[in-house]
């Protein structure tokens, strides 16, 4: 048996980070990106995007314009964005300390290499190789975060630019189904999930309740990951 502590459900790259579920006991394991000068992301989402990227030829056309955040750093963003752009844009493009998902490391915001890049807005097109990065991200464990349809749930407008990696299979399940991470952990608990993956391997995606204190759940077989979903649970992915 495993044994899953409360405190787990805070951690994992499935966690959801938004205003309604702010960031608890979040551990990253930062690496700078390989390419783009200085900015830095949860080591795994970092290898993942540089592959990414590099898969369509991205390394000139696409510049990363903002990864991890430490909360001092989203404050002054907030406060920077509250002063100069007023509150109604502020809470639209900007979440509050401690409820944006830069703070884990799992969220990146991409621009279209140019001489001027908005930093709270870069353009990233759907042209080109930003184009070519949108179509192949989800392959590569990343979703489109914040779309206009999806602003009732997300609380924020829409963000081409903006993209948060939760690991494949998920970036697929999310996008196949027409969700956001809102909705995810909800959809797994309607059903079970399988997913057919390129190497010929099946994912099969659980989504397990936080019991309280203790959670306890069979070792899988085979290879497996645990991630909390910071919303009282916790999702189980096993590679057969
Ligand atoms: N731009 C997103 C919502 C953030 O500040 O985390
Ligand atoms: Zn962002």
């Amino acid at each position: 048996m495993m044994v899953l502590r409360e405190q787990d459900v805070f951690r994992g790259p499935l966690v959801l980070v938004n205003r309604e579920h702010p960031l608890r006991a979040f551990d990253s394991d930062l690496a700078m990106l390989p390419w783009g000068g200085g900015i830095r992301m949860e080591r795994r989402a970092a290898a993942l995007l540089a592959v990414c990227v590099r898969a369509v030829g991205g390394e000139q056309g696409i510049v990363p314009v903002s990864g991890w955040r430490s909360r001092e750093e989203q404050a002054q963003i907030w406060n920077d964005s509250m002063g100069s752009h007023g509150e109604v844009f502020t809470r639209s493009y900007v979440a509050p300390p401690d409820c944006s998902e830069h703070q884990t490391g799992l969220a990146i915001d991409l621009a279209q290499a140019a001489e001027d890049i908005d930093f709270i807005r870069p353009d990233f097109p759907d042209s080109g190789v930003c184009g070519a990065f949108r179509r192949r991200a989800a392959r590569c464990g990343f979703i489109e975060r914040y779309r206009e349809e999806k602003r009732p749930l997300t609380g924020i407008a829409a963000e081409p630019w903006h993209f948060r990696y939760v690991g494949a299979p998920h970036a697929s399940l999310i996008e196949d189904n027409g969700l956001c991470l809102e909705e995810y952990a909800a959809f797994l608990r309607r059903g079970n999930q399988t997913c057919r993956l390129e190497n010929g391997k099946e994912a099969f995606v659980r989504y397990v309740p936080c019991e309280g204190k203790k959670t306890e759940i069979p070792v899988p077989e085979g290879c497996w990951q645990l991630s909390g979903d910071n919303d009282g649970g916790f999702i189980l992915t096993v590679w057969r």
